[in-house]
């Protein structure tokens, strides 16, 4: 392939490729690296992105008790994948994954192809209705069974023109009682709007044509009105750490994203 038939950059092949994974292109490495650049410490970001939704799904499995997650905005297969986390815990539980990204949809089935309680189903966040309509979501899941909706790093790529509340809005007014909520959301923390957060940023809408960081209280008004789960909306490595969870402190570059969990009364 070519530099002139090269595709355009992609969210789901760029995050892939800050996951130390294969499934990318050199226009996806050189947004990735243009993020490096700004942010030296992205990997450690987004490689606990992926353990802070881990602990997520085995709270919603494992304690809540839930039996059917809807997860939109996958992204591409890579190591613990939700189902995976998931059925480990309860080999039950229902999964459907939602992207907009046919890359991602094509990838997750073939992964998927002898997982019957996984499936796939294309979406845009964008358009809940239809999300809401999709028939093969509609066929897996049960609508009077408590659901987990996932919207793990996501919702940054939501522009505010786009009302990003008002979707999350309608996704919830769907869901039954007892049903949660997950939100991980790139954020700007109050007092580091610092030269390295701006510019991972600016690489990102540059790379990807958009990505709008938020901060951690407009993070938590997507939350309103439900039930936060103990730690409620905090930085990635406060929620329920690990001991493979690694300090705030020493790593600055965790205070860059925001998570909740909350479940609907
Ligand atoms: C950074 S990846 C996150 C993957 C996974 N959820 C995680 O946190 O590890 C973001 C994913 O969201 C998808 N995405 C972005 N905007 C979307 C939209 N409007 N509708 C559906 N999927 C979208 C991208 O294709 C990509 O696969």
């Amino acid at each position: 392939m070519t530099e002139f038939d090269m595709p355009q950059p992609n969210i789901a092949r760029i995050y892939d490729y800050l996951l130390g994974g294969k499934d990318n292109y050199a226009s996806d490495r050189q947004v990735g690296d243009r993020i490096e650049q700004a942010l030296p410490a992205v990997h450690l970001g987004v490689r606990q992105q992926r353990a802070v939704l881990r602990r997520v799904v085995r709270y919603l499995v494992g304690e809540a008790g839930l039996r059917q997650l809807v997860d939109i905005g996958s992204g591409l297969p890579t190591a613990d994948n939700v189902h995976q986390i998931a059925q480990q815990l309860e080999p039950s539980t229902r999964v459907v994954y939602v992207d907009n990204d046919p890359v991602v949809l094509a990838h997750a089935r073939a992964l998927l192809a002898d997982s019957k309680e996984t499936v796939v189903a294309v979406g845009d966040l964008r358009d809940p209705a239809a999300i809401l309509a999709e028939p093969t979501l509609r066929e897996h899941i049960d609508f009077e069974q408590p659901v987990g909706l996932l919207l793990c790093g996501i919702l940054h790529y939501v522009l505010d023109n786009e009302e990003p509340l008002r979707i999350v809005r309608q996704l919830i007014d769907a869901l039954p009682s007892g049903s949660y909520v997950f939100i991980h959301h790139l954020i700007t923390p109050d007092d580091s709007a610092d030269e390295g957060t701006i510019a991972a940023e600016a690489a990102l809408r540059q790379g990807v044509g958009r990505g709008q960081f938020r901060t951690l209280p407009e993070v938590a008004a997507f939350l309103e009105g439900l039930d936060l789960v103990e730690p409620g909306v905090v930085t990635v490595t406060e929620w329920r750490p690990d001991e493979d969870t690694p300090s705030l402190v020493d790593n600055p570059v965790l205070r860059l994203a925001a998570v909740g969990v909350a479940r609907k009364p």
